[in-house]
């Protein structure tokens, strides 16, 4: 039986996770979350795991419910002791530059990290891989676009690709409406294709998610950012693309839903049989070009890249920090694009390093707060 732990358990890809777990009745052996503690009692309950790691804000109310067997783990430190935790695959779906510290803690222990914190590959990929490399840590992709790359990637030498092009939605705001000054949190909580986190789903409407994927790849896959182009299907169905050299195009094609990928990355390489109802090809398939005028945060993502350093580290906390203050109705929609060219603008870049992220991060908040 394979095992598993879930850094992320209570949210959108976690409990995703939980659910092709069950599929696959695998054994999960540690779980990771923050604050939400009936969802996370819920999950213990369920699947027994040797450990739970939590925020220490909710540890005390968790830790007499706890089953006999597992063991409470809290705090920072906690997530770190599940990553470490060894398991077949280590699921990193921690929201935001909050999962860095237990996916590379994975990575450290050696560990097949199934990653979809992909602010961990944005804010220091090159040292993800440099300690995935050291010890013997291996990733595999749970975004879909990155999972769709990797599966298009399988069997194929680096010097052949051209471009990776990655789909996306366009997001509830694509067409309309043209002026964005006025959009609400409710309304830009409404993805048309993907239910998923807070966060990621604002991040959607702006393009910024795309902006952040654009830099995952660069990383991931190593490739320099003029290799990487975006274009938008709004039927999310194709989820990313590669053209090679010799004008070959090979693209992933599947149903909009997580539990896809995230399957994918657990069984690879095999392919074993999913609950779910095959795709239905017939309809019509849009691709177009990205508006980066009316989505400017796409185009500071390639910025950041670019610049190289910890800029995108800066944009990324600029985000974390816009995002949270547009849901707290604080700023405006139109604010975000704002802030994050703020971030770029007064960053005094410096190479990458642990200590200058963190440095970055904290300053970036500071500043904009
Ligand atoms: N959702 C998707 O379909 C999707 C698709 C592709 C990639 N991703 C990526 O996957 C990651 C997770 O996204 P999501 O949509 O699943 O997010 P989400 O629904 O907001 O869930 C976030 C998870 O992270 C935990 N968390 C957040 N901050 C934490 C902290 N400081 N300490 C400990 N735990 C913390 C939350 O715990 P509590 O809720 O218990 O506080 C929750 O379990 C993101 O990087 C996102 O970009 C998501």
């Amino acid at each position: 039986m394979k095992s598993i732990s879930i850094l992320g358990s209570t949210g959108s890809i976690g409990t995703q996770t939980l659910e092709v777990a069950r599929w696959r009745g695998y054994e999960v052996a540690a779980l990771g979350a923050g604050k939400n503690l009936d969802l996370l009692l819920e999950q213990v309950q369920m699947f027994k795991p040797k450990l739970v790691a939590c925020d220490k804000t909710v540890a005390a109310q968790l830790e007499p419910q706890l089953p006999t067997g597992t063991k409470l783990v809290p705090g920072p430190e906690g997530l770190e002791e599940v990553a470490q935790y060894p398991v077949n695959s280590v699921v990193a779906a921690i929201s935001g530059s909050a999962g860095l510290k237990s996916t590379v803690a994975a990575l450290k222990a050696g560990q097949h990290v199934a990653l979809a914190n992909k602010e961990a590959m944005v804010v220091a990929g090159p040292l993800v891989w440099e300690v995935a490399r050291k010890h013997g840590g291996t990733i595999t992709p749970v975004d879909s676009e990155h999972s769709a790359l990797f599966q298009c990637l399988v069997g194929e030498q680096k010097s052949a690709v051209d471009k990776l092009v990655l789909t996306a939605s366009g997001g509830p705001f694509r067409l309309k409406p043209h002026d964005l000054s006025q959009v609400t949190p409710e309304q830009a909580l409404k993805h048309p294709n993907w239910a998923m986190g807070a966060k990621v789903t604002i991040d959607s409407s702006t393009l910024f998610n795309k902006g952040l994927e654009v830099l995952e790849a660069h990383y991931l896959f190593e490739l320099p950012l003029r290799q990487i182009e975006v274009v938008i299907h709004p039927q999310s169905l194709i989820h990313s693309l590669v053209r090679f050299q010799d004008g070959n195009i090979k693209a992933q094609i599947g149903p909009h839903d997580m539990r896809l990928p995230i399957h994918y990355a657990l069984e690879y390489p095999k392919r074993p049989q999913i609950p779910l109802e095959p795709l239905d090809l017939k309809g019509t398939w849009e691709l177009h070009e990205p508006d980066t005028k009316r989505f400017p945060c796409l185009s500071l993502a390639y910025q950041a890249g670019e610049m190289g350093g910890v800029a995108p580290c800066a944009l990324n906390a600029a985000d974390e920090v816009a995002v949270e203050a547009f849901l707290a109705k604080r700023i405006a929609y139109t604010d975000i694009a704002k802030l994050l060219e703020q971030s770029l603008e007064q960053l005094e870049n410096i190479p990458l390093s642990w200590d200058a992220i963190e440095e970055t991060d904290k300053l970036t908040r500071r500043l904009l707060t």
